[in-house]
């Protein structure tokens, strides 16, 4: 029987990422964090875009894609993205990059770029995606379909925790700010924007754990 295809989709720090990938390990399917693509690119423009103003030059990174080769990597359960074969896992999670990312992440060309592998990784099944889009654009005929949502101070608490958990430490403000910031961007962008798809089961994980979520999740889908 073919594996399923699920998309999760919702705000920032909602644990898009980390529930994928719990649900993926117990489902046995692959995990792919599309936000880790849209940070890697950011990445790469910081280190090889930028014009004299210190701002990224967007016309030199559309012009630079087609010399970004993003690949995960397996490393004992973790998955590890490299940029040109240079682990880039923790420089992905940087403000720098988070202050960036949806700067770029609003490009046509850039989405172009990520949206037909994104598409073939699903072409056979038994994947679960998460992003902003997926539900509504990268896998329309997903099977199950979830959009995640939770409070600011909440998804800024968690941020914070996790950021300090990587070695980073900021101010929570800041944070809270940066959420903010990326939310009305990746919301109000003309191409592919954040937006829960219409059949999609909307999840307010507020006041739920980490395991709560994953469960809630799970009692939607079918026994495989
Ligand atoms: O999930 P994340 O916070 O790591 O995502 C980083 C940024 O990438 C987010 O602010 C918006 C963008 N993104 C997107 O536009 N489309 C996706 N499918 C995933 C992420």
């Amino acid at each position: 029987m073919k594996k399923p295809v699920i998309a999760i989709d919702g705000y920032s720090s909602t644990g898009k990422s980390s529930i994928s990938k719990i649900i993926a390990d117990k489902l046995g399917l692959i995990h792919l964090d599309t936000g880790a693509l849209y940070r890697g690119i950011t990445w790469f423009a910081l280190q090889n875009c930028m014009d004299a103003n210190d701002s990224i030059n967007l016309k030199e990174l559309f012009a630079s894609l087609d010399q970004i080769e993003l690949e995960f990597r397996n490393n004992d359960g973790e998955l590890i993205l490299y940029l040109n074969h240079i682990d880039i896992s923790k420089q992905i999670r940087t403000p720098e990059v988070s202050d960036n990312v949806s700067l770029v992440a609003k490009q046509k060309e850039v989405r172009d770029f990520l949206l037909t592998s994104q598409r073939s990784l699903a072409e056979k099944g038994g994947i679960i995606m998460d992003g902003r889009d997926i539900g509504t654009v990268v896998l329309p005929n997903a099977d199950y379909k979830f959009f995640l949502t939770a409070s600011i101070d909440e998804r800024t608490n968690r941020r914070y925790f996790e950021l300090a958990s990587l070695g980073i430490h900021t101010d929570r403000e800041q944070v809270k700010q940066n959420l903010i910031g990326r939310d009305k961007i990746d919301s109000e962008r003309e191409i592919a924007p954040l937006k829960q798809a219409e059949d999609a089961t909307v999840i307010d994980n507020t006041s739920l754990t980490k395991e709560e979520t994953i469960d809630l999740i799970l009692s939607h889908i079918k026994k495989i």
